[in-house]
């Protein structure tokens, strides 16, 4: 329990790093929290500051959960329990923490990228097929958070065929990807709201 618990607040910690807050204090003097959706993430930086900031952000963003769950492999490897088992607690909190970020007050992103960088680590078969659908979906309906939602609709699905196929635990997989997508889907409210009324963002256009 004692190693659950290290593994849990340091990948909190490491969510909580905010890439695009940092960046846009960094490199524009503001906090991107202001501008736009006030979404501390990749899209958000996108729309105001543009591609080469927008990269530097999901380039953080995605690696920090590669590194949080690596490492939360690493330590139960260590302590001689189920390395998979650091790598669940791991993935959820390095989300949590990129989602409620200790350091900036709490505010940060809806944690996309984070997650894509969690399932990478976890299942790169489930990685994969999620990035070669929704790729091309994007750069048509060029609405991100339409894409992402059918995303986490996907992702336990996904999750469920390939787990089977590997002789994976099933449940617990599942579990887990349901858990990712919940939290994803609640993160994306306000999204889901303007997608409802017709005034979602559109990447091309400003604001
Ligand atoms: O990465 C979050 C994305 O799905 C939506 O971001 O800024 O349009 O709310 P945003």
């Amino acid at each position: 329990l004692g190693m659950s618990a290290l593994v849990a607040i340091i990948s909190y910690l490491i969510g909580s790093v905010s890439f695009a807050v940092i960046i846009s204090r960094t490199f524009e003097k503001e906090d991107i929290r202001n501008f736009g959706s006030g979404n501390a993430g990749m899209t958000n930086i996108l729309r105001n500051y543009g591609k080469k900031l927008a990269v530097l952000t999901a380039v953080g963003d995605f690696g920090k959960a590669l590194v949080a769950v690596a490492l939360g492999r690493l330590l139960y490897q260590m302590a001689g329990i189920t390395q998979s088992d650091g790598g669940y607690i791991a993935g959820l909190c390095v989300i949590l923490g990129h989602l409620y970020p200790v350091f900036f007050k709490f505010k940060g992103g809806k944690g996309v990228l984070t997650s894509l960088g969690v399932i990478l680590i976890l299942n790169p078969w489930v990685f994969l097929m999620l990035v070669v659908l929704l790729l091309p979906f994007v750069l048509i309906v060029k609405i991100v958070s339409l894409t992402v939602l059918i995303g986490y609709i996907l992702f336990p699905i996904f999750t469920y065929f390939v787990s089977r196929a590997q002789g994976a635990p099933v449940v617990s997989n599942v579990i887990f990807a349901l858990m990712i997508s919940a939290m994803g889907a609640y993160a994306h409210r306000e999204n889901i709201q303007r997608l409802r009324n017709g005034t979602e963002y559109r990447f091309g256009e400003k604001k």
